[in-house]
């Protein structure tokens, strides 16, 4: 009976103990378990993970207490065609959300969801998303029907027990409801993933301040805390309370004199986000350190002198495995090497992990994603190409010594980037917030078979937030440039694209820890202490502008490239916007059709394509 679980719980706050109270009579699950945050408890849900077949416990020496795993190959991605924002208006979601009235989708889902905890346990996880009790932070509570997702939450957010005390008896807290929807009739045998093949449902009710995630097991979709939470329901709640949150990683930059400089960027899933946030500098730069607050969300607020601060919500890395390995990431390899559960990745004979760039050589005998044997003549990977690793960020070697300060650190850049090919130079800064605002909101990226099917399409994704902003994506625009016109000095804006190539499709640029020439250089300007040069679309650093030691094969000519401003393209770049614009037209920032406008008819003023010249003037 649930009067019985009610002694249970450590809470007397009456409206978590309804909301779990009306939760279990929905949902029918056979047992309540409270989510303490303890080790003693992480460690038997995974020995029970095990147990039951769904974890792989990897080599104790190799991989000291760390986990594999095999979803459902249904169950492998977010699904952004299944994700809802059920605001009480359909023009509060806006164009880029699917949307569907709160009521009628409450009665769409109340069949879907009765009994389908049947035969499983429910777990209430408190979280803190933030250093617990910071003013910065917020709480939320997420029950769920998966073990799997209970571990990986303890890695990810801050749970248990402390959080309920910082809650009180009537703090707030965002509702997160999971279900895998699976229930188990008696007798029924489990299976190792449990999942809805057929029906998903990512819902969010932003005015309630409360998320709905039914039918899948898998990372966001399962995870409340991150991108339903601290993205999609804690914009809407920046945006009603003049802060912003962030698809965006933290570092830190300390120059030689010792003196760190903070930036936020945000760059589209699967750009490199966790190798930029612990990138390790050349050894010409061994006198620089990088830090790392967070390598995807950041959550930031104006303190009283109008200084913006961040937290990162997070406490885990949930990063993508195919591709990392000791030169694109060493701190990874090392934040991965124990405590850490993988998902998808392929097992070694001898219980370790592998994927694709792991190393050169498939190991022998490996197993696939697929829990079979891989057979190397199928052509397809051994490691699911959104395969993750779960790791908690205290074991990342450049964690910053202020990550968990409640009061967060100072920003004074943002840095925008995206994948392309083509027309975007490796480098430039905006004329001022509302041109850096604009390049933010026209942000595109090519498409990765991986990740959204068609390959080397650009899709627009303002901000990186197209598939995690909780409202109207142009008040979402003017929100940014409201929240800047209050600035008295707002951080410098900054563009990079690291992933430009020649015509024979070479990348052009080594990126990766040679990053830091850019970096460098940004630090620079924001400190008023490096030059620049104006071009059509904004300011750019001269060839002499970067620190090129230890890169003598990197020439002037190679830099001009990687620079140039193909006018024709950059014309064609412009008169894109427009698509992106209609499909917001009624809400959209005036100034972005004169500022478009303006950019238009400076890329005109000449035929040739605009390259750096040694007498350009500097400013
Ligand atoms: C992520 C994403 O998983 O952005 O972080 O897709
Ligand atoms: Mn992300």
């Amino acid at each position: 009976m649930f009067t019985e679980t009610i002694t249970d719980m450590k809470t007397n706050h009456q409206e978590l103990k309804n909301w779990v109270a009306e939760i279990k009579d929905l949902t029918t699950p056979e047992e309540v378990i409270w989510c303490d945050g303890s080790q003693e408890q992480y460690d038997d849900l995974c020995a029970q993970l095990v147990a039951k077949g769904t974890f792989i416990k990897l080599n104790e020496t190799k991989r000291p207490n760390s986990f594999a795993c095999f979803s459902d190959p249904s169950d492998v991605a977010r699904v952004e065609d299944r994700t809802f924002i059920c605001s009480r208006k359909k023009e509060n979601a806006g164009p880029t959300n699917n949307w569907k009235d709160p009521r009628e989708m409450k009665a769409e889902l109340e069949p879907v969801l009765r009994g389908s905890m049947k035969g499983r346990k429910m777990y209430v996880i408190p979280f803190s998303m933030g250093p617990v009790g910071s003013p910065m932070s917020q709480i939320g509570v997420q029950i769920t029907d998966s073990e799997y997702c209970v571990v990986n939450m303890f890695i990810m957010t801050r749970a248990g027990d402390r959080v309920l005390k910082v809650l009180g008896d009537k703090g707030s807290f965002v509702k997160c409801l999971h279900t895998v929807g699976a229930p188990l009739q008696p007798g029924q045998q489990d299976v190792k993933w449990p999942c809805n093949p057929t029906l998903k449902y990512i819902v969010h009710y932003p005015e309630e301040r409360s998320i709905v995630s039914y039918g899948s097991g898998y990372g966001g979709n399962a995870l409340l805390g991150k991108k339903c939470f601290a993205l999609r329901i804690a914009s809407t709640m920046a945006q009603e309370e003049g802060w912003l949150a962030e698809h965006m990683l933290i570092m830190g930059v300390e120059d030689p004199q010792g003196e760190k400089t903070y930036l936020a960027a945000a760059f589209p899933s699967a750009c490199g986000k966790t190798n930029f946030a612990m990138l390790i500098p050349p050894k010409e730069f061994n006198d620089w350190k990088i830090t790392t607050i967070g390598d995807d969300i950041a959550w930031i607020r104006p303190g009283k002198d109008g200084q913006l601060f961040a937290i990162n919500p997070e406490a885990g890395y949930f990063g993508v495995a195919p591709g990392t390995n000791e030169t694109t990431n060493p701190n990874a390899i090392r934040s991965i090497a124990r405590n850490t559960i993988f998902t998808n990745v392929g097992v070694t004979p001898d219980g370790d992990v592998w994927w694709e760039g792991l190393t050169k050589e498939v190991p022998k005998d490996i197993i696939g994603w697929n829990g079979k044997k891989w057979d190397p003549a199928s052509g397809k990977p051994v490691a699911h190409p959104n395969s993750r690793f779960t790791a908690p960020a205290s074991q990342n070697p450049c964690l910053d010594d202020q990550v968990e300060n409640p009061n967060g650190v100072p920003i004074s850049a943002f840095i925008f980037g995206g994948r392309r090919s083509t027309t975007v130079p490796l480098v430039y800064q905006a004329i001022n917030w509302s041109y850096g605002i604009y390049a933010a909101s026209t942000m595109g990226s090519e498409t990765t078979a991986a990740a959204f099917g068609e390959q080397g399409k650009v899709r627009r994704d303002p901000f990186a937030m197209l598939p995690f902003c909780g409202y109207h994506m142009a008040d979402y625009f003017n929100h940014w440039l409201q929240f800047g016109r209050d600035l008295p000095a707002p951080p410098r804006i900054f563009n990079v694209n690291w992933f430009r190539k020649d015509e024979k499709g070479n990348f052009l640029w080594p990126g990766f820890g040679d990053n830091m020439r850019i970096l460098k250089w940004i630090i620079q300007r924001v400190k008023g202490k490096a030059s620049a040069v104006e071009s059509p679309i904004g300011w750019m650093p001269h060839y002499s502008d970067i620190d090129w030691s230890g890169l003598d094969t990197f020439s002037k000519k190679q830099f001009d490239d990687i620079m140039m401003i193909d006018r024709e393209a950059w014309k064609q770049e412009l008169l894109s916007h427009a698509e992106l614009f209609e499909r917001m037209y009624d809400k959209l920032p005036k100034e972005y059709i004169f500022m478009r406008e303006l950019m238009l008819s400076g890329l005109w003023r000449s035929k040739e394509q605009w390259k750096l010249e040694p007498e350009a003037e500097y400013a």
